[in-house]
């Protein structure tokens, strides 16, 4: 394995890193584990694609059809422990957990929670405990 380079500067660190800086409002984690996988996910994921950025709420290169000053950081993450009630939908800094998230669902996630800033009950397991 190549040791990797270690860049004091934090500058070009940032510079490397656009999203670093970017203002972002929030960040949307959806779970494509093995199980969240079983009942979904790729398709929740789409939607959340779909739906931001038909928005320009997807941060992101333009040339991959999101925007630079997009407010919202969609990313994939592997298994969060919601297995067996999947598909999970992790969004910070509300810490927010929803679970058995359908691609149906999205939309709604979308529009009351990530514009309108109200939490979709039915579907949060977990509503802004510290962990
Ligand atoms: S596979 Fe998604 S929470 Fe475990």
């Amino acid at each position: 394995m190549a040791d990797p380079k270690f860049i004091k500067d934090k500058d070009k660190l940032c510079e490397l890193a656009p999203v670093a800086t970017a203002a972002i409002e929030r960040h949307v984690f959806v779970c494509n584990g093995k199980s969240c996988s079983k009942v979904g996910s790729a398709e929740v994921k789409d939607a959340f694609v779909s739906e931001l950025e038909s928005r320009g709420l997807r941060y992101g290169k333009e040339s991959k059809g999101r925007s630079p000053e997009g407010p919202i950081l969609l990313t994939d993450c592997g298994s969060v422990g919601l297995c067996s009630i999947g598909t999970a939908v992790l969004v910070y800094p509300e810490n927010v957990w929803y679970a058995q998230v359908r691609a149906e669902d999205v939309k709604e996630i979308v529009e009351k929670h990530l514009v309108g800033g109200s939490v979709v009950e039915r579907l949060a397991l977990v509503n802004g405990r510290k962990a």
